[in-house]
């Protein structure tokens, strides 16, 4: 066990998108980062980020899946060998599951779950007897931070999936929140609008019959493909590393953070527009009445 007074971060999801770019900014704010993915053989792209950001030296890149629930007390366990403590936890990994409601089958609905809440879920119960520990030793805990969505608070059209998964996640961790107070543990969720990362392109999982002639709602959910391909603007991912890697710092950190100008403005919509003029509004431009 080293006796390092650098603090250790762990991410999940960090081949691209959001976990990679939080990955090389809390290595740039000077955490040591134990940065997972499921496939090793897609290191290339963080490598290559941490190399020229010139911080290879404080990323270690081990393999993880979140959904191998039998194996995450062993990886935590390795991670305390090496590194003697786990300061904070990103629980980033996760897809979108795209298809009306109607067309999505459970054994579908039940793998978005394993993924985007049982996952977390798990990972979580593993890191907190290690921070539980952190905190009777020096009366610091640690961060766990959840990349949740504004679909954890907002629903979306032909993402019921991904939108029930990421309200679950909402409402455990604000549970777990309270419950891990007393033990020193901040539970943060980060909420983030659309941003530009492989969840829309390679990552992205439409349900088996969702756009073909099985399904009823074929032509809707084929004009919404086009509306997210078209219509959808998406920001930077850098915006929501920097933020993560923000609140991993602060102490006393909030339960919730919106981040992007689209978040907010749905958040509010729903809030203060009378429903039934908010449900026309978004059916009208998802293009599905
Ligand atoms: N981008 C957005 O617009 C947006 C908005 C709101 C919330 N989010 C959330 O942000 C998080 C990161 O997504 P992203 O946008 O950065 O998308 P991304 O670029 O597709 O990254 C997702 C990451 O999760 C990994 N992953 C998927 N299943 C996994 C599993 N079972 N175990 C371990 N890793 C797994 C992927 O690994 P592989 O390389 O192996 O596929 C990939 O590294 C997700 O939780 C997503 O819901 C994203």
């Amino acid at each position: 066990m080293s006796e390092t007074k650098e603090k250790i971060a762990l991410i999940t999801g960090c081949s691209s998108g959001i976990g990679m770019h939080t990955a090389i900014d809390m290595a740039k704010a000077g955490f040591r980062v134990v940065a997972t993915m499921r496939e090793l053989s897609r290191n290339t792209r963080l490598l290559q980020a941490a190399a020229d950001a010139g911080v290879a030296e404080l990323i270690e890149v081990r393999r993880l899946d979140i959904t191998e629930f039998d194996s995450l007390a062993a990886a935590v366990a390795e991670i305390v060998r090496d590194h003697g403590r786990i300061d904070v936890l990103v629980n980033n990994a996760g897809y979108a599951l795209g298809g009306f409601a109607e067309d999505i089958q459970l054994d579908e609905l039940r793998g978005q779950f394993e993924t985007n809440f049982f996952g977390h879920v798990a990972l979580t119960r593993a890191v907190m007897p290690v921070m539980r520990a952190q905190h009777a030793a020096s009366g610091v805990g640690g961060h766990i931070i959840m990349i949740s969505s504004i679909s954890g608070l907002v629903s979306n059209p032909v993402t019921s999936s991904y939108s029930a998964s990421k309200h679950a996640l909402e409402g455990w961790s604000e549970s777990l929140r309270v419950e891990a107070r007393a033990l020193g543990i901040k539970v943060v969720l980060v909420e983030p609008g659309a941003f530009d990362t492989d969840i829309w392109e390679r990552n992205v999982r439409i349900g088996k019959i969702a756009l073909t002639d099985f399904s009823p709602n074929r032509d809707r959910a084929r004009r919404f493909a086009n509306v997210v391909k078209t219509k959808l603007k998406k920001g930077d991912t850098r915006v929501v590393s920097r933020l993560v890697t923000k609140i991993a710092q602060d102490p006393n950190p909030n339960l919730r953070y919106l981040v992007g100008r689209d978040a907010v403005v749905r958040y509010w919509s729903q809030r203060l527009l009378p429903w039934k003029f908010y449900e026309k509004m978004l059916a009208k431009y998802a293009e599905i009445d």
